[in-house]
């Protein structure tokens, strides 16, 4: 069997490309991450090359040592992912320290992992903890309307969870935790990587100010889901403020602890008033 016809790289590529469909990718914008199952790597692995040099990450994964990802390239474009899986995603071995990576498949132009790939791995770590090992896919994506919030709200996470929960009703049901927020940072490096795994221990999805959203879940549905549910929560949230209008009704806290019994969540109480 092809690597491009195993069950996760199909799954892998059919995501990307339901992102680009939305808009979510500009030119080389956005990029994404799967930690494969064991049986997963293996139905893969006599097409790996595991002779390369291990190229240093900055970071430190000790929990994810040795294990395999499938990965987006650097300056590569959604666009064509689906078209030519080879040149534009391929799957990255990390070492037993978790601190380094090589290229055992595809990226067969450019041959590097995303810029943001120490913020990947960073998030995968904390997931995978924050879900008793669940967790499986990182997502990260520019839509447009995330990215104007950023521009009219604060950047923390309480602002943005009462207001993404306040917009549309089965937001509080997708991510009951909140949201996390990451302030305006040099993008692709460690430094955002750490301030984003921060937020990652206790949120799913976090923003990034004037840059865009990452998202965490444990297959690409839910993962995918989770991002198409706060892109358009932030379209609602816009095309109210656009209006200009006074707001008559919201979902109110005592509405958002009502869906919390209805549906058994345990709702973030910190950022209910
Ligand atoms: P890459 O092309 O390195 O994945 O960068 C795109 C991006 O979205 C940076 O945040
Ligand atoms: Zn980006």
């Amino acid at each position: 069997m092809q690597i491009t016809d195993t069950p996760a790289v199909r799954a892998f590529l059919r995501c990307a490309d339901n992102g680009w469909q939305q808009g979510w990718h500009e030119r080389n914008g956005g990029n994404m991450t799967y930690r494969m199952r064991p049986e997963e790597a293996e139905l893969c692995r006599a097409a790996f090359d595991e002779t390369g040099p291990w190229t240093p990450l900055g970071v430190r994964a000790e929990n994810l040592g040795g294990q395999y990802f499938i990965v987006t390239g650097t300056n590569r474009y959604f666009q064509n992912i689906l078209v030519c899986p080879e040149e534009n995603i391929g799957v990255a071995q990390l070492n037993a320290d978790g601190d380094a990576y090589r290229i055992v498949w595809g990226l067969t132009v450019g041959h590097k992992p995303t810029s943001e790939f120490p913020t990947h791995i960073m998030n995968h770590a904390v997931r995978v903890q924050a879900t008793g090992g669940a967790s499986r896919v990182i997502y990260h994506a520019h839509p447009v309307d995330v990215i104007a919030l950023t521009f009219l709200l604060p950047p923390e996470a309480r602002a943005f969870s009462r207001a993404l929960w306040q917009a549309m009703t089965e937001c509080v049901v997708i991510f009951p935790e909140g949201v996390g927020v990451v302030p305006w940072m040099v993008c692709g490096g460690v430094d955002i990587a750490l301030a984003t795994c921060k937020e990652m221990e206790r949120f799913a999805a976090v923003i990034w100010g004037q840059h865009g959203l990452f998202c965490a879940g444990e297959d690409f549905d839910s993962t995918f889901g989770m991002m198409h549910a706060i892109v358009k929560a932030a379209e609602i949230l816009l095309k109210v403020y656009a209006s200009g209008k006074p707001v008559l009704q919201t979902i109110t806290d005592d509405n958002l602890r009502a869906i919390g019994e209805a549906f058994g969540l345990t709702i973030n109480g910190e950022f209910l008033d």
